[in-house]
């Protein structure tokens, strides 16, 4: 089997240091195709998408191609009961009838520089800490501010390596972009939280929308009369697709990884953390589910938070599983040791040496912290209910001497009301349960020692309680309480019951010391990070070390190729339609075929979409190291054509964001030969096909 998969996620800028092994590993083109300052390249076509995903331009019209799972929201947004846009797709036949979507942004990198030198002026190795924050603080404001004076762009400053590295993006934001299209759910999210993570995969995921600039071709927030905005570079499109081993990269915008953290922090996410996340989200998916199969109205309203909450849940697990198979706790041990007899014979004066054994004592103080966020977050955060008294809490301490901020925050409460309570009896169903049987689990595992009830049956009875008693599920009472509310009256809301069990909660978690004791270690260990990246760089000086994931433009390369999963299971590395017939099944919500698809699958009608075996392609998997926020992103052949989306990765391999391993680590790509025949032969779009720059 192939195995050139290389780990790593690299700066565009820098790309001249991988051209040689990806030209090696197939790739045509050149790292100035890719990035380039002098010439319009494949880097003016890539964009950050609503502040957490990946798109692309695909026509000289500003037409953007990014997941459905990523317009998501967007989708939901414009969607009713009577237009159900989510479950029935979009399709905009004309430019009049694409959808403005305020809020929401698209960002085209204009430019990158290294400034690490400016950043990091006048500080050495004896600056104090806090000394060194502010210094560079100010180094950044003055700089971004200098950079894009007289522009409409913006700067954005970030550190790379810990800190030991800095640069600079100067960014165009985009604030009219409306949505064209986007299939069904059906197809969109085929297979929903059942495949998600998974492979074989058979999601159509993707939806299109459209940059709009004013009419002097400038950023501008929704106008009728703004017009379509010209890329400086819209990709090109394969239909040759993808072969096994065939070179790919993904470009986009990966979001965090932890490549280089120790073996604490391995261990408190996979071995401490995840379970406690996973296990408070069974109980949460439990009563969503429940009520997503009793109505489309109750499918519609969770779908979104459901979808959120299923991603991590799902995710965790397998980076969990992934991390121990590899042992990657002994694995990051062993690592640690070899640094330290490195660290000792070669820089015995340094801090290198004393760096390990420094970050070990923070992880100390750290680990406990974190647990208790943990399930502050995932068991008290997990209710609307305790969301809502979340909101009340401030209300009465944050804004207690400020009267018009405190009107503002209350008239924002009633609002919140109506929604809350437009379908109450149902919805509060649900809400109460999650938050009885979320808090009795942090209960019973001592993270609630605030509260004292002796049985198990004491807590759920007072819960219950509190639930029914609170002015939060009394619309009446609390826009009575809201309507004349005076800044000073915060005592009157915290005798609420379940302002008063959140303040215990909050209090306990949150509260001076353990926020300055959180803050410090973190802190520290940042600093130790920044200090052993440094040193394993001087241990290792011929590795070429790529910087974590940070929201910033990267380009990730590797081949298509299938693997195998586990003992005697080979996975193939891409999927068609026969797959999707294969897993139809008209009872099961993530499983209905469309009609519409069904016909075209019958007649074998694929037009220039099908594969050489006359198959039509829907997904496909790489060795591209991806990450959340990769989602989007296109993949590119050894031409830099487009042959997909990058969309998710493989289950067995989730653990990539802290451990990579070749042999299963996959990202999973929607082949742009389904993604087109979807929008031509399935929704008749074919104004939209006709933009694109399509190669045969
Ligand atoms: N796992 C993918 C990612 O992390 C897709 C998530 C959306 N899909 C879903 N079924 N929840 O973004
Ligand atoms: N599905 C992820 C995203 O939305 C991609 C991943 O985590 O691999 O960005």
């Amino acid at each position: 089997m192939f195995s050139w998969a290389d780990e790593g996620m690299w700066i565009p800028m820098l790309l001249q240091r991988n051209e040689a092994a990806m030209q090696r590993a197939g790739m045509r083109i050149s790292a100035k195709d890719i990035y380039d300052i002098n010439h319009a390249c494949l880097k003016d076509a890539v964009l950050l998408f609503g502040g957490g995903c990946t798109g692309e331009f695909v026509s000289p019209e500003g037409l953007l191609l990014t997941n459905h799972h990523c317009g998501y929201g967007q989708i939901v947004k414009h969607s009713t009961v009577e237009h159900d846009y989510l479950t029935k797709g979009f399709w905009a036949m004309n430019r009049q009838q694409e959808l403005p979507c305020p809020g929401l942004t698209v960002v085209r990198l204009v430019r990158m520089e290294d400034v690490t030198a400016i950043i990091l002026k006048d500080i050495t190795n004896l600056t104090p800490e806090n000394e060194r924050a502010k210094l560079i603080a100010h180094h950044i404001d003055s700089l971004s501010a200098k950079a894009v004076e007289g522009t409409h762009y913006r700067a954005v400053i970030k550190p790379f390596y810990y800190g030991n590295q800095y640069f600079m993006y100067i960014n165009e934001v985009f604030t009219d972009v409306r949505l064209v299209g986007a299939p069904p759910s059906n197809i969109g999210k085929f297979g929903g939280d059942t495949d998600n993570w998974m492979w074989p995969r058979h999601t159509g995921d993707f939806s299109m929308f459209r940059v709009y600039v004013s009419p002097e071709g400038l950023p501008a927030s929704y106008a009728e009369e703004n017009v379509p905005y010209k890329p400086l570079k819209h990709l090109e499109i394969s239909l040759k697709g993808a072969n096994e081993g065939d070179f790919t990269f993904v470009f986009g915008y990966p979001g965090t990884t932890r490549r280089y953290v120790t073996h604490d922090q391995v261990d408190l996410s996979a071995n401490q953390e995840n379970p406690i996340r996973i296990a408070l989200r069974d109980i949460r998916l439990k009563h969503y589910n429940n009520a997503m199969n009793q109505s489309p109205a109750q499918r519609l309203k969770y779908a979104s938070t459901v979808a959120g909450i299923a991603n991590g849940w799902k995710k965790w697990q397998g980076e969990t599983q992934g991390i121990n198979r590899l042992h990657g706790v002994e694995q990051k041990k062993k690592q640690e040791q070899q640094f330290q007899q490195w660290a000792e014979k070669n820089h015995s004066l340094s801090d290198y040496t004393q760096v390990l054994g420094q970050m070990a004592k923070s992880y100390e103080t750290l680990r406990p912290l974190i647990l208790e966020r943990t399930y502050f977050g995932e068991a008290i955060l997990a209710s609307d209910f305790m969301n809502r008294a979340f909101d009340l809490y401030l209300l009465s301490t944050r804004y207690s001497d400020n009267d018009s901020m405190a009107r503002v925050q209350a008239d924002n409460l009633i609002r919140d009301n109506a929604s809350f309570f437009s379908d109450f009896e149902q919805h509060t169903l649900v809400d109460k349960a999650i938050f009885v049987e979320t808090f009795v689990y942090m209960w019973r595992a001592g993270y609630a020692p605030y509260v004292s009830y002796k049985s198990e049956d004491d807590v759920v009875a007072a819960l219950n309680q509190i639930y029914d008693k609170s002015m939060l599920t009394n619309r009446n009472k609390m826009d009575k309480v809201l309507k004349g509310y005076k800044a000073k009256q915060g005592k009157k809301l915290l005798s609420d019951p379940a302002v008063a069990l959140f303040a215990k909660s909050y209090e306990y978690c949150y509260n001076e010391e353990k926020k300055n004791a959180y803050a410090a270690a973190n802190c520290d260990i940042q600093r130790y990070m920044r200090t052993y990246l440094h040193g394993m760089m001087e241990q290792f000086p011929d590795s070429n070390f790529f910087p974590d994931a940070n929201l910033t433009l990267r380009v990730a390369y590797g081949h298509v190729e299938g693997f195998q999963p586990k003992d005697a299971v080979r996975y193939e590395p891409y999927s068609t339609l026969d797959g999707i017939m294969e897993k139809e099944n008209p009872n099961i919500y993530d499983y209905v075929v469309e009609p519409r698809l069904k016909e075209l699958y019958l007649n074998k009608d694929y037009g220039r979409y099908a594969n050489a075996k006359g198959e039509l392609p829907t997904c496909f998997i790489a060795t591209n190291h991806t990450t959340g926020g990769n989602s989007g992103s296109p993949v590119m052949n050894a031409d830099g054509r487009l042959i997909g989306l990058n969309f998710d990765r493989c289950w067995e391999g989730t653990m990539s964001d802290l451990l990579f391993d070749p042999d299963y680590c996959r990202n999973i790509c929607l082949d742009i030969r389904y993604c087109l025949f979807l929008i031509d032969k399935f929704a008749g779009a074919r104004h939209l096909i006709d933009e694109m720059t399509i190669v045969e």
